[in-house]
């Protein structure tokens, strides 16, 4: 499995015991139907195989995080399917909404025995806060005065703890034209509390279909691959990537230290259409 970003060679095994270790799992992609396919893959199956890879490779992370665009048509029937292979994995797991989800629904159909939809969890020394980051009938990212209010709440509620805070949306560009229409529209308002509550260490997004890790303001900025699609990194316009769909794993240290690391699956799924322009 993948190396952490610094490039030190730890597999999520040889991570100390004390660490939070954490699962991420991003833009599945579900739909009512399980048939379906999102630009020639089948959504359902890609996320099985990439969550039992996940699993085989990390044994038993202490939580799992969802961050957005789960299911793509917001439908019932795809919310109680993941709801349904969450349960199995017994493992604490937290949802966020994406563009594609429908965050009422969401709540109502994904808070259930070991699967939460709840603005933040602590655990080993961290806080964990996850933001809804959409914006009703619109692809675009926004934390709206609701959010950042709710965040300052969870930022002065726990100074003492450090902090991860996840969101759907990527805060800041990143260098895709097409996909930096969909950037969060407010991240100076964002940061600007971040920047007061130094126990924040890194933000955590989905939505983008590619890794991108960069730091700002002395912040750790993570983004990670699909479950399903890739999306090419750098391009002007929509562009599917030939990279495998994956997941990111991460170690919370005692001391705010974060250790990351990427893992995908051994090959391409069959029939991805990479010739394809849009979605
Ligand atoms: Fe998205």
């Amino acid at each position: 499995m993948g190396s952490s970003p610094d490039n030190k060679q730890v597999t999520f095994q040889q991570l100390p015991d004390e660490s939070l270790k954490v699962l991420q799992l991003t833009d599945s992609h579900l739909y009512a139907d399980p048939s379906r396919c999102l630009l020639g893959i089948n959504t359902l199956e890609t996320f099985d195989q990439v969550l039992a890879q996940a699993l085989m490779e990390t044994g038993t992370p202490d939580l799992l995080l969802a961050t957005g665009d789960l299911v793509h048509d917001a439908s019932d029937s795809g919310y109680k399917r993941l709801l349904g292979r969450l349960r199995l994995t017994e493992i604490p797991s937290y949802c966020l909404p994406g563009n594609h989800d429908l965050p009422g629904k969401m709540r109502q159909l994904l808070n259930q025995d070991n699967v939460h939809c709840i603005p933040s969890v602590q655990a080993k020394g961290w806080s964990l806060i996850f933001l809804d980051s959409t914006i009703p009938n619109n692809d675009g990212g926004r934390i709206d005065k609701g959010q950042l209010a709710l965040l300052k709440v969870l930022l002065e509620a726990h100074p003492d703890k450090h902090t991860l805070i996840c969101m759907h949306h990527h805060p800041l560009p990143v260098g895709s034209r097409w996909m930096d229409t969909m950037v969060l529209q407010n991240p100076d308002s964002f940061f600007d509390l971040v920047v007061d509550h130094p126990q924040v260490k890194a933000v955590l997004c989905g939505h983008i279909h590619q890794v991108f890790e960069t730091v700002y303001k002395g912040v750790k900025l993570m983004g990670t691959p699909s479950t399903c699609v890739q999306f090419t990194a750098g391009e002007d316009d929509f562009a599917i990537d030939a990279t495998p769909p994956g997941y990111r794993w991460l170690s919370l240290q005692p001391d705010g230290e974060i250790l990351s690391g990427l893992s995908s699956l051994p090959n391409i799924p069959s029939g991805l259409d990479l010739a394809s322009m849009g979605y």
